[in-house]
């Protein structure tokens, strides 16, 4: 169903960050290979965490809810995950790919299958390294979900690097090396969000990080190790306070403090780039979660916004705010570059041509590139009053629905369902600071 982003004169108001998604599905994982029992609080209750959690519970763990967002998860620890029939993972590309990596090394036959979305998404970036440590798979050659996953024993440590720069593959592989047969090695070149490595570390495991001068990380865990139980709160998600901060930020009149942030370098490109484009950002901390800090983050309008090309060495931590990047640099003066974003072509959408759709559907010009894409600025609101196709992407939902906000126009979406894959308060958090955002 169609819903439509009118614009607004002012946005303000305080909002709590929703639980990191990629924390919350790693949470679950993790507690549901541990010995002992867990209590998480903080999760994300979005879909894609939540079929996560009912995969791991098919796989062999207790996974409860005990209130809102507080989960009890008792591991299977030595005993090791079973069999499992068909896994469906929704959206999701980081829980079929992370549990892709946890079943290997363990005796499980399980079918893994997602929605339309995931089916067409690349899965053999995943499969080749696992087939190199002894997974065995009924894949055919162009590794589109679904398959089967024939795990075994015999699986043997791999000294691997992944040709693009994934915190997926990575995490794959070191789920993987946990469970097999000597050490298992991952050399990035380019640093990915490093969750996987921290919070394997906090489930008690031994994790090894070398980074060299130039960023590039390699990172090494010893197999047979068992993880252990804990109590952990999962820190806010920097990727779903973008589009609150950008809303702030676009709004005639904004001023929007977003609580219990992330703050990580893996995690951190966008808003270095908001800084770049010379929003004044407040930073205040805020504590710590899961072994990750967190600041509330104040966010106002400036006066002005100037576009700039970004960084392609800030792009890894930035990858999912590409969508939301752009609508600021519609509204910003001059132009934006992006390069060196390839990866944006496989993500829930093909996020290059999505974006572009979006702008071009509001009256902004812009151009798309192989690996990217150019933005020219309005220096103000742009005309807005398209009607955006969200191809089930949720980062586009959003992206656009902020758009409509400070737009000279509304902005309309074909669909918001989707968001609830990682932002499932959204309309609730935009409608507190004075979005009108309705169905038509
Ligand atoms: C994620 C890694 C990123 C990101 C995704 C979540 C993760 O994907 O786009 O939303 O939790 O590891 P890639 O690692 O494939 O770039």
């Amino acid at each position: 169903m169609a819903w439509t982003s009118h614009p607004v004169q002012s946005l303000t108001g305080r909002v709590r960050a929703p639980g990191d998604k990629s924390c919350s599905h790693r949470a679950l994982i993790f507690a549901a290979l541990s010995e002992g029992t867990s209590e998480i609080t903080g999760l994300l209750e979005g879909d894609d965490v939540m079929r996560t959690g009912k995969a791991m519970a098919a796989l062999g763990a207790d996974v409860e809810q005990v209130g809102p967002g507080h989960w009890r998860v008792t591991g299977v620890g030595k005993a090791g995950l079973t069999s499992a029939g068909t896994l469906d993972f929704g959206n999701s590309g980081t829980g079929s790919r992370l549990i892709m990596g946890a079943v290997t090394g363990y005796t499980v036959i399980a079918e893994f299958t997602g929605d339309e979305s995931l089916r067409g998404r690349p899965m053999n970036r995943i499969l080749k390294p696992l087939r190199e440590m002894g997974l065995r798979d009924s894949a055919a050659e162009d590794g589109l979900l679904p398959f089967s996953l024939y795990a075994g024993d015999g699986i043997h440590g791999i000294d691997y690097t992944p040709p693009v720069a994934s915190a997926q593959v990575k995490s794959a592989i070191l789920l993987a090396g946990l469970n097999a047969q000597g050490t298992t090695i991952v050399r990035e070149a380019k640093a990915t969000r490093d969750h996987t490595e921290r919070m394997l570390r906090g489930f008690g495991a031994r994790v090894d990080v070398v980074t060299e001068p130039g960023g590039a990380r390699t990172i090494s865990i010893e197999g047979g190790q068992t993880l252990k139980a804990v109590q952990t709160s999962i820190p806010g998600d920097p990727s779903s306070a973008a589009f609150l901060a950008a809303a702030a930020l676009i709004s005639p009149d904004g001023n929007v403090l977003i609580e219990n942030v992330m703050s990580n370098s893996t995690r951190d490109g966008f808003f270095d780039v908001l800084g770049a484009f010379g929003a004044q950002l407040g930073a205040e901390e805020a504590g710590e979660a899961a072994g990750e800090r967190l600041i509330d983050i104040q966010v106002s309008s400036p006066g002005k916004l100037t576009g700039a090309d970004v960084p392609e060495r800030l792009v890894p931590a930035m990858i999912d705010e590409f969508p939301i990047l752009a609508v600021v640099a519609a509204f910003a003066h001059g132009v934006t570059r992006v390069t060196g974003a390839e990866e944006l072509r496989v993500k829930e959408s093909d996020r290059i041509d999505a974006v572009i759709a979006m702008l071009r559907a509001n009256g902004v010009t812009c151009e798309a590139s192989s690996d990217g894409f150019t933005v020219e600025g309005c220096g103000g609101p742009p005309p807005g009053g398209g009607a955006v196709e969200t191809r089930h992407d949720h980062r586009i939902a959003m992206s656009a629905l902020v758009m409509g906000t400070a737009a000279q126009a509304p902005v309309s979406v074909d669909d918001v369902s989707m968001i609830a894959t990682s932002y499932p308060d959204f309309l609730d958090h935009m409608a507190s600071l004075g979005a009108d955002i309705r169905d038509v």
